[in-house]
């Protein structure tokens, strides 16, 4: 693998690429640290017990390579919302949705209480996944939604742990750096997942200038070589991609969603908050029409919303591998790049066609010497 260029990120981590891959899916994250770039595991979707026994395949695989875990840690305790009884306004409103579709769902409500999202959102449950996350020694901790925890910044640096923090605007990064991470992560309005409203072409080199000795790398829009040389033309010391594994072969997304996903363009998705009660780029579907009606229930605190869309989500997904014909509800997070997600390939394909596309980028912009 070509090194294409050395950067604050890539030293700090001994990498060989200026390229991080966030994933839920193991087989990505071992593909791109073996590559030599920097593969983090989300661990969100698991519960200890998975996070463990997927943590120790990917150091396997690896094979001393660094990889990092991706965390959603709460600032405090799980608010008193997420134990009320979910409104039977809303609950009637997504049961006539599924209806609509060919969805029964008589037992929507009470099936999310506890699953794996909302348990590994809560206090407790993210003590359980840090637990198992700093056992694994990974390189990096990165967190998603708001400023880490002093605890969480405290434990990871008395472990030798670095931590990473994704930001969408100033105010956020200057959060961040008050808390003393060692990496932000500049990610722009185009990216799929919870995202601010500013563009990575702004945010990335106003988080540069802001972030004085800490690295930052872009995120959001980035997917094949031109947009990673770009980024670090913007003063990246690197990009962090998240949409473009969801067309790689070891991506565990369903074929049906991904079916969806290889024929979307770049105008198909939506920053809505009707799946988690946050902004959050997604492929849009009836479900996002739905709550954007004039009859649609207001949207619920996260929590809340993330219990009663978990359930019918789960029925979704059920109903489409069975091969019902669930219409075009079906979705997921992904960026605006899903546009050139027209097939699959391996991950390590993925990766070294974006490093070769960055490359020659950067060799066109030099010019004949
Ligand atoms: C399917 C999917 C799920 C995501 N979930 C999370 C998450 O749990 N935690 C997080 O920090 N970022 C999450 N993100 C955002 C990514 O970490 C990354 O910043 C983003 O994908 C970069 O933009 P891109 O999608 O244009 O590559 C998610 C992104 C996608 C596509």
């Amino acid at each position: 693998m070509s090194v294409i260029v050395d950067t604050r990120f890539t030293r700090m981590l001994g990498l060989d690429l200026p390229l991080a891959g966030f994933s839920r899916s193991p087989g990505v994250v071992a593909e791109v640290s073996s590559a030599g770039g920097l593969g983090v595991l989300a661990a969100t979707p698991y519960g200890p017990d998975e996070l463990d026994r997927h943590l120790t395949w990917i150091a396997e695989r690896c094979g001393g390579a660094p990889f990092g875990v991706d965390l959603l840690v709460p600032p405090g305790p799980m608010t008193e919302s997420a134990r009320s009884p979910l409104p039977s306004s809303h609950i009637e409103f997504v049961r006539d949705l599924l209806a609509e579709h060919g969805i029964e769902a008589p037992g929507l409500g009470a099936l999310g209480h506890g699953s794996t999202t909302t348990t590994s959102i809560s206090s407790a449950g993210v003590e359980a996944l840090l637990d198992v996350t700093f056992a694994h020694r990974p390189a990096l901790v990165a967190n998603a939604l708001g400023p880490a925890p002093a605890r969480l910044v405290e434990r990871a640096h008395a472990e030798d742990v670095l931590v990473a923090a994704l930001i969408g605007s100033s105010a956020h990064a200057r959060r961040q750096l008050d808390l003393g991470v060692d990496l932000l992560v500049a990610q722009g309005t185009e990216a799929g997942g919870h995202t601010g409203s500013i563009a990575t072409m702004v945010l990335t080199p106003e988080i540069v200038d802001l972030a004085g000795d800490v690295p930052v790398l872009a995120a959001g829009g980035i997917a094949d070589g031109r947009q990673l040389a770009a980024s670090l033309a913007l003063g990246a010391a690197g990009a962090w991609c998240g949409s473009v594994w969801l067309a790689s072969e070891e991506d565990v997304t369903p074929m049906t969603v991904k079916r969806r996903l290889l024929r979307a363009g770049s105008g198909d998705t939506v920053r809505s908050a009707a799946r988690t009660g946050k902004p959050a780029r997604q492929l849009r579907s009836a479900w996002h029409d739905a709550w954007e009606r004039s009859d649609a229930p207001e949207i619920l605190p996260m929590d809340q919303q993330l219990l009663l869309s978990k359930d019918a989500w789960a029925l979704i997904e059920a109903a489409a591998e069975e091969g019902r014909d669930v219409g075009d509800l079906t979705s997921f997070f992904v960026g605006q790049v899903v546009g050139r997600m027209t097939e699959l390939r391996p991950t390590r394909q993925i990766v070294d066609d974006m490093v070769a596309g960055c490359l020659a980028a950067i060799g066109e912009l030099r010019g004949p010497h």
